[in-house]
């Protein structure tokens, strides 16, 4: 919640200067990514401001030709500068992709996002996008980073498994990706940075599937795709909604596959969300011979 009155400093720039109505956007995404939804300040600062060149260096008089500056902003860290930098780039690309096949590219080439540089392989998508059935995931783990294909490990035999019991497979039904497109080092949770840089990548990617139905699985796939940040077990089982091309699209969350390996005695859950996700497929007849994307 952004107190009325008080207009975020980045849109006041893209006002002033359409020009900066992108990278403006992409720091505001940043930061909501990281959390800060609220103003608390009556007067806005610029954090991603970063000095062309460092205090200490100034020459005395130019510091004091510039009072505002070297005197009420400290010096910043350029981490955040240089990050807002990455996700600017990262919704150019993405927005310049008009196929599957050109966003795949784009990741591949893209280097703004710290995960890649410990990775194997970028990791996309499998399965069959003509269905509209799409499947996000949180992130690869080590057998997908080999593989470079998401869910192959142990926790994607169970999500198989899953989808095979009310008659859907990755190969003929259904389209899956992560948030993520590299594996977290020790499969631990995503930065909000790391994340950050991959979601214009994700976004461009649902709106390319154009999907009819969307499975989350997972906390995770829920924060960054809803922005829900209630617990998975208060928001499986429960339709929300996403927009996608003016569509509206019904979005059910799932537990995830890993923690069904751990509490097989929650498979019951998992079992009665997938009854409702066969149930709203047969209702939009997206299985039907006519339904496929030409
Ligand atoms: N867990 C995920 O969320 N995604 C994968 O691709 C593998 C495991």
């Amino acid at each position: 919640m952004v107190k009325s009155g008080a207009i975020p400093y980045h849109f006041a720039m893209a006002q002033s200067n359409p020009a900066e109505t992108l990278s403006s956007l992409a720091a505001l995404c940043w930061l909501l990514e990281a959390g800060a939804d609220e103003a608390i300040g009556e007067t806005p600062a610029n954090r991603f401001r970063t000095p062309a060149v460092s205090p200490a260096m100034v020459q005395p008089e130019r510091a004091s030709a510039h009072p505002s500056i070297a005197q009420h902003e400290p010096a910043l860290p350029t981490q955040p500068a240089g990050q807002s930098d990455q996700i600017g780039h990262a919704m150019k690309l993405a927005a310049a992709c008009n196929t599957l096949v050109e966003l795949k590219a784009a990741l591949e080439g893209f280097d703004g996002c710290a995960l890649k540089q410990h990775a194997t392989r970028t990791v996309f998508a499998d399965g069959t996008p003509e269905r509209r059935i799409l499947i996000i995931g949180e992130a690869p783990g080590r057998e997908e980073d080999l593989a470079g294909l998401p869910f192959v490990g142990r926790a994607g035999k169970l999500l198989d498994r899953m989808l095979a019991s009310i008659g859907l497979d990755r190969k003929s039904s259904v389209y899956i990706t992560n948030v993520l497109n590299w594996r977290p080092p020790n499969n631990r949770d995503p930065t909000p940075e790391e994340a950050a840089a991959c979601l214009p990548f994700l976004r461009r990617h649902i709106e390319l599937v154009n999907p009819r139905l969307m499975v989350l699985i997972g906390a995770v796939a829920i924060r960054h795709v809803m922005g829900r940040r209630e617990g998975i077990m208060r928001l499986r089982g429960t339709w929300l909604e996403y927009y996608v091309n003016g569509h509206m699209i019904p979005v059910m969350p799932i537990l995830h596959p890993a923690y069904l390996l751990r509490r097989p005695a929650d498979k019951k859950l998992a079992w009665r969300d997938l009854q409702a996700i066969a149930a709203k497929i047969h209702a939009l007849q997206l299985l039907e011979p006519g339904a496929t994307r030409e």
